[in-house]
């Protein structure tokens, strides 16, 4: 069955990127991606993922080999953005219960990532349509930055690990 999840790494202090959506104090961690909760497992049961405007800005301007996924993804914007060449990559502004749809549709019973913002995140929230937050906790605080998730929500651990620099946690998120 699919189901929506939220997974990042974050600072201790809850923030997903600096103010100028730098991720120096990330990258340079320590991780093992077939580890306790890696993102090998984790992308191996996605079938279709979202991001809003910044998240993929910042992959066209830092990563070397530009969009890599292969699985197809749902970006939210306003803005202009060139066609992307590389990957199934869709632009939209419809509703968030819509695109939901269409995700779950297309991932056919494999996961659904939320890459993130936290805002995003947070809209899927709104909707009961996030299930699950896996997050990776850098050993640092940052003082300010994007938030992780800008709601109040109730959560249930299901699982905690260690894996190189990271704290990693999953919840579910508790629906009313
Ligand atoms: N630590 C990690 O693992 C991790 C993971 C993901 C992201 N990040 C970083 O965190 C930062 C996140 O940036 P952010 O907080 O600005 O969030 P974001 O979700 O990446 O981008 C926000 C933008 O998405 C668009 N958007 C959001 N909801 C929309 C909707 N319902 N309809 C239409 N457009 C919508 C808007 O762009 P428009 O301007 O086009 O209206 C909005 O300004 C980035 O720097 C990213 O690289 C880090």
């Amino acid at each position: 069955m699919t189901r929506t999840i939220y997974y990042t790494a974050t600072s201790l202090d809850g923030f997903i990127a600096t103010p100028d959506h730098s991720l120096e104090w990330l990258l340079t961690r320590d991780t093992d991606h077939d580890g306790p909760m890696g993102y090998n497992a984790f992308i191996a049961d996605v079938g279709a993922m979202v991001m809003g405007a910044s998240t993929y800005q910042w992959i066209l301007d830092h990563d070397p080999e530009g969009f890599s996924y292969d699985v197809p993804c749902w970006v939210f914007t306003h803005r202009d953005f060139p066609r992307q060449d590389k990957g199934d990559v869709r632009f939209t502004q419809d509703a968030i219960k819509t695109v939901h749809g269409e995700m779950a549709a297309v991932a056919n019973g494999k996961n659904v990532w939320v890459v993130g913002g936290g805002d995003l995140a947070g809209q899927f929230a709104d909707h009961g349509l996030l299930d699950e937050l896996i997050v990776s906790i850098a050993p640092v605080t940052l003082g300010a930055g994007a938030p992780l998730l800008p709601r109040e929500l109730e959560l249930r651990v299901t699982e905690v690990a260690r894996n190189g620099d990271f704290a990693c946690a999953r919840y579910d998120v508790v629906k009313p």
